[in-house]
């Protein structure tokens, strides 16, 4: 059984789409084995996507992510990496499929509801960044 990491970005936090998001993911048959609701400090936004640190978008991308509450959670099914993201759909949510989350529930490239990580070594990595083993159950 696989494991993703996933988050309920500030945007659709806000706005009390987290619900209807989660009982999406239940009904698509991954099971939640981690689920926190945080608030990152930048320090921890800017560590979660050093990634992306040399790209143009890196400032307002973490100041976005340490604006307001997210969701964060560990998602666990066959394949849970791939179908979380076909889940989210593109990450420019004018570019995602009807029926996927960011379609629904998106708004811009920057503001675009849900992350998910790329690649098992991401998912384990993004999953060891917010979670300790106790907390995965
Ligand atoms: P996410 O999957 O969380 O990974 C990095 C985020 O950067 C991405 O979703 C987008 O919200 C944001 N972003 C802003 N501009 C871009 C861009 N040009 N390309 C990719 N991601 C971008």
């Amino acid at each position: 059984m696989e494991r993703t990491f996933a988050i309920i970005k500030p945007d659709a936090t806000a706005k009390g789409f987290a619900g209807a998001i989660i009982s999406r993911i239940e009904k698509e048959g991954f099971k939640i084995v981690g689920l926190k609701k945080m608030h990152m400090t930048k320090a921890e936004a800017e560590g979660f996507y050093a990634v992306h640190a040399a790209r143009p978008f890196f400032n307002d991308l973490t100041n976005f992510m340490c604006s307001a509450p997210c969701i964060v959670m560990v998602l666990e099914k066959d394949g849970a990496i791939k179908a979380w993201r076909d889940l989210m759909g593109s990450t420019n949510p004018k570019d995602a499929a009807e029926g996927t989350l960011r379609k629904e529930f998106g708004e811009s490239i920057d503001n675009n509801a849900t992350h998910g990580s790329d690649a098992p070594e991401t998912a384990a990595q993004e999953i060891a960044y917010f979670f300790s083993q106790l907390e995965l159950v």
